[in-house]
């Protein structure tokens, strides 16, 4: 299942090793920042959800992870099918949670047009590299969406964003894969769907939006 984006392939490559599947479940517990994070975005995702008017609705987690939102997601969902490119990460999530999973690729997933009501995507597309990748990536996962899509990006003109390109003068690190609110605003539209809010996750220590989308009404 080529994933036909360099950077992707690496981080997705990386995340099927056993080790470092094991430290990603475990690391929005063990590091401060990490907890202080899982607040504010624990709170987005509560936000984003009670948008959705969700309360007994087929939901799609993509990718699931180790399954960190699930707790959040199961309460709205009369049936919740989760979703991750990493077997190793699946297998953390079958242990902490129990419930179904299945292998599968976000750009190229197994269901009909329109088959579940909200598909929720967070943390998956800062890690492409090519906008053309990412712009597949939200195309597939509106595809399959009936009323409603969740998904984070990391957002080019936050302050964390501005903040990490000034710094690179010195310190090295790459530009992130972000992505601009206009350009999902283009590509929601051409999709049939509309920006219903972006959340954003800590307008000061992070760059991560949740973006709601609407279809629109036929
Ligand atoms: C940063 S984690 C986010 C997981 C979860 N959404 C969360 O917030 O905890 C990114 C996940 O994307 C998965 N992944 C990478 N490429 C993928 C793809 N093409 N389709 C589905 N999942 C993918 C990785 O295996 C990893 O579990």
């Amino acid at each position: 299942m080529p994933l036909s984006d360099r950077q992707l392939e690496m981080y997705a490559g990386a995340r099927r090793h056993e080790e470092r599947a094991e430290s990603y479940a475990t690391k929005y517990d063990r590091e401060l920042h990490k907890r202080v994070s899982s607040h504010f975005e624990r709170r987005a995702i509560r936000r984003a959800l009670a948008i959705t008017g969700a309360r007994s609705a087929t939901v799609l987690d993509v990718p699931c992870g180790a399954g960190r939102i699930t707790p959040l997601l199961l309460p709205v969902s009369s049936r919740l099918v989760s979703c991750d490119y990493s077997p190793a990460m699946l297998r953390v999530f079958r242990r902490m949670h129990g419930k179904p999973c299945f292998v599968g690729s976000a750009f190229d997933l197994p269901f009909a047009d329109r088959a579940f009501d909200v598909v929720f995507s967070a943390r998956l597309s800062h890690h492409i590299e090519s906008d053309a990748r990412r712009a597949d990536y939200l195309r597939e996962i509106m595809r399959i969406a009936a009323g409603w899509v969740i998904v984070t990006i990391f957002d080019r003109n936050s302050l964390k964003n501005r903040l990490r390109e000034i710094s690179r003068r010195w310190s090295g690190k790459r530009s992130k894969h972000a992505f601009a609110r206009a350009d999902l605003e283009r590509i929601a539209r051409e999709a049939g769907f509309s920006v219903a809010a972006g959340l954003p996750l800590s307008r000061l220590a992070s760059g991560q939006v949740f973006y709601v989308l609407r279809r629109a009404a036929a």
